[in-house]
């Protein structure tokens, strides 16, 4: 079966989930994040190379702080709680998006669970937070502009490849490409998420929300993208005379 290598996921439903059982939004959040650590298992499981879960978009700081604060909360609560459990998986972690927007408390367990299992070898996990495309090209813009001016770079060496580096997936290589992306919730929106690296990336959009996902709908994009033939614009494996 074609494994994708890297597969990313809009977590999206929590709060709906939640609304249709009358209870609050942070309810949805609470049962979504409990959702997490199975689903990372299982992605080692399949042999998934890279795993990038959107935890908080930069569209999210538009929230009520009280739901903002819930979200940092259990975030902070899963790495505490897994950690041991992620290194014993063998699981790399890294955080892509404005990491100097969170707050200390937030940045300092993320440093420490990266620190912690930055030798490991297995799966990647990236947790996409106050994470959002434009702002990470926009970045990656800004960066590459002031090395131009510091001599550092000149505007005739960038190519894709370059501007891959200075992407805040950068130093995934190869690996930050996306070949699987999945939304819950049935709805069909990319929001921001990826854009550049899931130029070429095969779409699965599932009806259950985040608060529902088991590792048996991985299970199944997974092989929904195995029956994917993928052109990347060419003319794949059919002959034409
Ligand atoms: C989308 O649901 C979900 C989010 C904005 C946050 C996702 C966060 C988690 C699952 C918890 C974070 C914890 C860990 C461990 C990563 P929504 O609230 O937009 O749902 P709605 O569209 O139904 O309102």
């Amino acid at each position: 079966m074609d494994i994708p290598k890297h597969v990313a996921i809009v977590m999206d439903g929590n709060g709906r989930w939640a609304k249709r059982r009358g209870r609050p939004r942070i309810f949805g959040h609470v049962r979504g994040s409990a959702r997490v650590r199975s689903v990372v298992k299982e992605a080692s499981r399949l042999g998934i190379q890279a795993l990038t879960l959107y935890a908080f978009s930069t569209e999210n700081w538009n929230r009520p702080e009280s739901e903002r604060k819930v979200l940092w909360k259990l975030l902070r609560k899963y790495l505490l709680r897994d950690i041991d459990e992620l290194h014993r998986q063998n699981v790399k972690l890294r955080v892509i998006g404005q990491v100097d927007r969170l707050d200390h408390d937030v940045r300092e367990v993320l440093t420490m669970a990266t620190e912690r299992l930055a030798h490991n070898t297995g799966l990647q996990l990236n947790f996409a937070l106050s994470y959002g495309s434009r702002s990470e090209l926009t970045d990656a813009a800004r960066r590459f502009a002031v090395d131009c001016l510091a001599g550092r770079a000149t505007p005739d060496s960038l190519n894709e490849n370059v501007l891959d580096s200075y992407l805040w997936t950068g130093e995934l290589g190869e690996l930050s490409k996306v070949d699987l992306f999945i939304r819950t919730s049935g709805e069909q929106r990319v929001s921001n998420f990826l854009l550049w690296q899931a130029a070429y990336a095969e779409f699965v959009f599932l009806e259950v929300c985040w608060p529902e996902f088991e590792p048996k709908h991985l299970e199944a994009a997974v092989n929904e993208f195995s029956l994917r033939e993928r052109r990347f614009g060419g003319l794949g494996k059919v002959t034409h005379v």
